[in-house]
């Protein structure tokens, strides 16, 4: 059975359907990516997992409980982490606070608890961000302060990190490092849903990937299948291809 399970989903603004009966799945130990161009749905349907949309039928199930109409905060403690498109970082602290914020909030409900210093300092050094540690995160790179967002993201011990975009901002180099970060994280036992446009990232680390088009999916296969279907390179890859 699939960690998490998003079936039949559907979300409309107005008249435009954002989701059109969408199902997705993601596994334990595994990264799913969730591709396709601009306004296809994926930031909406991060948004119907992590509960801060409600979609007007489907349901999301996570290891095999509905969580449909859980509030987010519970469903952070179930296990649910996300970062965000446009980051959302607390502007006013530093790199570690950051961080360790959400371990402090964390601690009071995680058992086994966890030390919030101890934890914070783990993850700085597994995202290799310690050197930026005392830095005031307004000051630092886009492509790090990303990192940041999925270091604080860890410190809930996620099942589960949704990443809205996280290559965004990051040089060729440093994504080529997160993506074996992604694959360390994954070895671990945690499932990851990836939402990215550099395709060559996503090809490289998921084991599978679903395709959005208007709301619609349009494909869903291994990153080989996904790369060769004329629909998808119709309606998205092809666009890369360009001369
Ligand atoms: N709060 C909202 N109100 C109205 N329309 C919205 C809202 N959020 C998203 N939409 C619309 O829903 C559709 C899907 O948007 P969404 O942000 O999920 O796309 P996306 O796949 O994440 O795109 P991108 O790659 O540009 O981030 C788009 O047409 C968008 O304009
Ligand atoms: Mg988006």
């Amino acid at each position: 059975m699939p960690l998490l399970e998003c079936q039949h989903l559907n979300v409309a603004f107005g008249g435009a359907k954002a989701l059109n009966n969408v199902d997705v799945t993601a596994d334990s130990g595994a990264i799913t990516g969730l591709i396709g161009p601009n306004g296809a749905g994926k930031t909406t349907l991060f948004n119907c997992v992590t509960g801060l949309l409600h979609p007007s039928s489907g349901v999301v199930v996570l290891d095999g409980r509905d969580i449909t109409r859980l509030p987010p905060f519970k469903r952070s403690r179930l296990g649910i982490a996300r970062t965000f498109q446009r980051l959302e970082l607390f502007s006013s602290l530093t790199v570690r606070d950051n961080i360790r914020v959400a371990g402090e909030i964390a601690s009071r409900w995680q058992r086994p608890r966890v030390d919030p210093r101890r934890e914070t300092e783990r993850v700085l050094d597994l995202l290799a961000l310690g050197h930026l540690a005392d830095r005031d995160v307004t000051e630092i790179p886009t492509g790090m302060a990303r990192r940041v967002e999925v270091g604080r993201a860890l410190m809930t011990r996620p099942k589960i990190l949704l990443l809205d975009e996280p290559a965004s901002g990051q040089d060729e180099a440093e994504t080529e490092e997160f993506g074996d970060l992604l694959l360390q994280l994954c070895a671990d036992g945690i499932a990851i849903l990836l939402v990215e446009h550099d395709v060559s990232l996503v090809m490289k680390v998921c084991s599978y990937v679903h395709v959005l088009d208007f709301g619609s999916t349009i494909a869903r296969g291994t990153p080989n299948e996904i790369q060769a279907n004329p629909v998808v390179l119709d309606a998205y890859l092809g666009a890369d291809q360009e001369p």
